[in-house]
């Protein structure tokens, strides 16, 4: 029999809100600005903060918690293998790394699985793998492949060679020198795209669709355009579906809403229900060109998060999740619609499943911080586009729930006009908005 997740105290003794504040403003490197709670657990789709008070959580750790918080499901594979081994190393098996690169490799329809410790790791393994893919293809006397196309608006990560196919300056410039060969292609473009696309091409890198950026869908003429031009110039079409994949649009993976398949899909957020874990999903000729010591972690791939998210795949199937990803977002959607004439600011409600975002033609953060003091945890990116990524398992009434929430806070959160700065990423980002904000109107239409 399960046994009982032991509560623990909503207002613990030990816990001082206020001193743990001042160590985080003291000793934390500043590169977030949070606001002053602090959060110490959660139970399906609510976080409680230290005094007891309970937020909807309609963020889910951007994009992370899938099942909600403890899950009992997870929560009891999480003690289990905790008691047996957390980490062995990749220099031995471990009993679960081999059924979950089964299950993924079914879900994607690609065959074989590298497992990494986060979203951008998965990125770097995918980047490698195409230059070695080339590199073991190139004709002799052929031009070097080194080129990495990405596009406009792009999040692909943090380190070297996933920031350098990330588009906005302010996550690149502080760090350049970047990683040399990359470039960017206007979104849904295919003219841009043909006009970049030659034979030094190694690998086009897409989101299916854009979270970091705005919740921005690739288009179905743009995707299949990637894909005959990967396939003529013998380059690798990786999807990034760190963010929309695994469920979250209601399909497994976000590209199979299109005819073709990508090369190589990146994978993490969800992946082991909260604990970290990412991967790279490759065809089986592609993967071939990672020979052994080529290329490693230490700890990706260990038996605790691969036995959680083995439990996680497990869960969305057994809990048909898909279905209620869908029938959820119908929901949702409906309710956004119905708000949108009341609040004039609204420009566009965009994404799928529950990938969802809402365009305001006002700043975006003070309506954040209003619902976060009523209770309500969401985010704002590109300082005006409200993000909303809950939990797969979201009830109906929870998005009664953060309907009403919702609306409360576009009424009493001050308005500021969002005016794009002069100067900078605002301005690079004004273009882009424009052009994507007109070809997503135009497809909705
Ligand atoms: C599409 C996409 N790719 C890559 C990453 C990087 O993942 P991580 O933060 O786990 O390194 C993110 C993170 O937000 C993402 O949304």
């Amino acid at each position: 029999m399960a046994r009982k997740t032991p509560k623990t105290s909503l207002k613990s003794p030990k816990f001082n809100t206020a001193r743990a504040l001042r160590a985080a403003d003291q000793h934390l490197v500043g590169t977030y600005r949070r606001p002053k709670v602090v959060f110490v657990r959660g139970k399906g789709c609510y976080l409680y903060d230290a005094q007891g008070k309970a937020y909807l959580d309609f963020l889910g750790g951007i994009a992370v918690n899938a099942l909600g918080y403890s899950h009992p499901a997870l929560v009891r594979v999480i003690r289990r293998e905790a008691a047996r081994a957390i980490h062995l190393s990749n220099l031995f098996h471990n009993p679960f790394q081999g059924p979950l690169a089964t299950k993924l490799a079914e879900w994607s329809g690609l065959g074989r699985v590298f497992f990494t410790n986060s979203g951008t790791e998965a990125i770097e393994g995918a980047l490698k793998l195409a230059r070695a893919f080339t590199k073991k293809n190139a004709a002799a006397g052929a031009k070097p492949k080194t080129r990495f196309l990405a596009l406009e608006n792009s999040f692909h990560g943090r380190t070297f060679g996933a920031v350098s196919i990330t588009y906005p300056a302010k996550y690149r410039e502080p760090f350049e020198p970047l990683v040399p060969g990359a470039e960017f292609v206007r979104f849904n473009d295919v003219a841009d795209l043909e006009r970049k696309f030659d034979d030094t091409v190694c690998a086009i890198v897409l989101e299916t669709i854009q979270g970091e950026g705005g919740i921005y869908p690739v288009s179905e003429a743009f995707w299949q355009r990637a894909r005959q031009l990967a396939t003529q110039h013998g380059a690798v079409l990786i999807a990034d579906e760190i963010q929309c994949g695994l469920g979250r649009t209601g399909r497994k993976f976000a590209y199979q809403r299109f005819s073709a398949k990508p090369d190589v899909v990146t994978v993490a957020k969800p992946l082991a229900g909260g604990l970290p874990l990412g991967a790279f999903i490759a065809g089986e000729e592609y993967a071939a060109a990672l020979t052994p010591g080529i290329h490693g972690t230490t700890f990706g791939g260990g038996p605790l998060v691969c036995a959680a998210a083995l439990e996680f795949l497990r869960v969305v199937e057994k809990e048909k999740l898909l279905e209620n990803i869908k029938a959820r977002s119908e929901e949702l959607q409906a309710g956004l619609k119905k708000l949108q004439p009341r609040f004039d600011f609204i420009r566009e409600i965009r994404g799928e499943g529950l990938i969802l975002g809402l365009d305001l033609a006002i700043e975006g953060a003070p309506i954040a911080e209003e619902a976060l003091r009523r209770g309500l945890i969401i985010n704002c990116t590109h300082e005006h586009i409200l993000r909303f990524l809950p939990p797969f398992n979201i009830r109906s009434q929870d998005v009664r729930e953060f309907l009403k929430k919702l609306e409360i806070a576009l009424e009493k959160a001050p308005k500021k006009e969002w005016k794009p700065a002069e100067t900078g990423h605002t301005q690079q980002n004004l273009k882009f908005e424009e052009a994507a904000h007109a070809q997503v109107s135009a497809a909705a239409r």
